[in-house]
């Protein structure tokens, strides 16, 4: 190769090295154009919140525990849930005030809540991640209760798993099911009389 061609060339490739560094160096250095800064003027509804995708202490605001769960409390989805548990506790025209009710899989605690608010005071709601103050923690196959500790359980499920709920609740009597659709979800819920020498 001609020695002007080969410098011409090495002086080619030397721009092109420069240009790829300053490109990287930039868009380091640069705020991607994705992120929205904070005073953007909101025109678009699902660019409402968080103020700024490039902090992320926004991204994750802290909400008071307390104040979140008043908030889903008291929210539609949330008391119509806990309304059709109490037309269906009422229903089974079993409880007193004084029962002892297990609720196993009580995912965030409506029924819990339900049965409480009808006066059954002795409510334990058990789920694999708890919810609290309703709901604790505990394996539902492998519940850490003594026997005769309560005198009714009560379980949502899928409608094909009512027989392998009535097997993990043995020495006990079948007290009463509805099948419910809520939030789009087919349920059956079951309550059971808990024997005395039930294998809880
Ligand atoms: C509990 O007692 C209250 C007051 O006597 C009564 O209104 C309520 O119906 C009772 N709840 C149940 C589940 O029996
Ligand atoms: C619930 O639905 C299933 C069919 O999906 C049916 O076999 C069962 O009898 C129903 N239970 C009640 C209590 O209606």
């Amino acid at each position: 190769m001609e020695k002007h061609i080969e410098n011409f060339l090495n002086k080619v490739s030397l721009v092109f090295i420069t240009i790829a560094t300053i490109t990287l160096l930039y868009l380091y250095l640069h705020t991607p154009e994705t992120c929205i800064p904070p005073n953007t003027p909101i025109t678009k509804p699902h660019l409402k919140f968080p103020s700024s995708t490039c902090d992320p202490s926004l991204n994750r605001p802290y909400i008071d525990p307390d104040k979140k769960r008043l908030k889903l409390w008291s929210s539609k989805s949330w008391l119509s849930q806990v309304s059709s548990f109490t037309t269906f506790f009422q229903s089974s025209n079993i409880l007193n005030n004084k029962t002892k009710v297990l609720c196993v899989s009580a995912g965030a605690g409506h029924e819990v809540m339900a049965l409480k608010n009808m006066g059954v005071s002795d409510v334990t709601g058990v789920e694999i991640v708890d919810s609290l103050p309703l709901v604790k923690r505990a394996d539902p196959n492998n519940l850490p209760f003594f026997d005769g500790v309560f005198d009714l359980a009560f379980k949502e499920c899928g409608g094909e798993e009512v027989d392998a709920i009535a097997g993990l609740f043995r020495k006990s009597m079948f007290v009463g099911a509805e099948n419910v659709t809520l939030i789009g979800m087919r349920m059956t819920r079951i309550i059971m009389r808990v024997g005395v020498s039930s294998s809880l």
